[in-house]
């Protein structure tokens, strides 16, 4: 009996220490312009440009029934990015969008970033839903990337040169796949990064500095770049439904 009810007090402690204290992005953003924009902004946070060969652009975003597709289409005629100061040319237009809440790990806190995706692994095509700075850089958490190599890769930077990445292979990347990125306080000071792939954990990180950074959560389909060129002459697609985003902050 005594034994008993320790252990239910201890997994009623489990079950609330687990529970989410606010849903900052629902499940239903995806289902009408309305829901769209109570979360969501069109492009980057800085603008149309980033490190790839494509711009982005609100018309190549797209979404029904909670679903976000963003489709890249090549182009001619566009004038170059300009990225660490290099000129990039630019052969796409595609689709980004970031949310309008930033994610800042508190005390004793945290998030689930978790969706649903359609990525291609195609050479030249570089999908991405990631976490970036607000202010400065790091950090960065990178809770899915695809590079055009038939793999997926899960980042996490402390510095540029400082990071820890897992690469995997992607299989059949015309099938949806669920990813789910958990970012926990540990010391008021640095961030513990999960990654699951379709229900299983694939690696664990450690963000050294994270903690109480504001961070903004980016959907892109950029293009080139990190993924080779040239890219595919055929439009692409990247796909996202049932995504969520959970706080953990107290
Ligand atoms: C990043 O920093 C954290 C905290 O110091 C550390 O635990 C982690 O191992 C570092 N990552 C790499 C790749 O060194
Ligand atoms: C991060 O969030 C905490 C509260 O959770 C807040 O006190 C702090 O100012 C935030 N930091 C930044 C840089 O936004």
């Amino acid at each position: 009996m005594h034994i008993f009810a320790s252990l239910s007090v201890a997994l009623a402690l489990a079950a609330s220490a687990a529970e989410a204290v606010r849903t900052m992005i629902p499940k239903t953003s995806f289902n009408s312009q309305a829901d769209f924009d109570a979360d969501w902004n069109y492009l980057y946070p800085w603008g149309t440009d980033h490190n790839g060969g494509a711009r982005m652009d609100k018309a190549q975003v797209a979404f029904s029934n909670g679903q976000l597709t963003l489709t890249a289409k090549k182009v001619t005629g566009q004038k170059d990015a300009s990225h660490g100061g290099k000129a990039i040319k630019i052969n796409y237009l595609s689709g980004a969008i970031h949310a309008k809440e930033h994610f800042n790990v508190s005390r004793g806190g945290g998030y689930d970033f978790t969706g649903e995706f359609k990525a291609t692994t195609t050479k030249g095509t570089w999908p991405a839903f990631w976490l970036t700075a607000v202010d400065g850089w790091p950090p960065e958490i990178d809770m899915a990337e695809w590079k055009g190599s038939g793999k997926i890769s899960f980042n996490t930077f402390n510095t540029s040169s400082v990071l820890s990445w897992k690469d995997v292979d992607y299989k059949n990347p015309g099938d949806w796949h669920s990813i789910k990125c958990e970012l926990r306080d540990v010391n008021q000071r640095d961030v513990q990064v999960k990654f699951y792939m379709d229900g299983a954990l694939v690696t664990t990180q450690v963000g050294g500095n994270f903690f109480g950074k504001p961070m903004y959560l980016i959907i892109n389909l950029q293009m080139e770049g990190s993924s080779g060129s040239p890219g595919p002459s055929s439009n692409t697609l990247y796909q996202a439904r049932n995504l969520e985003v959970l706080s953990y902050n107290p």
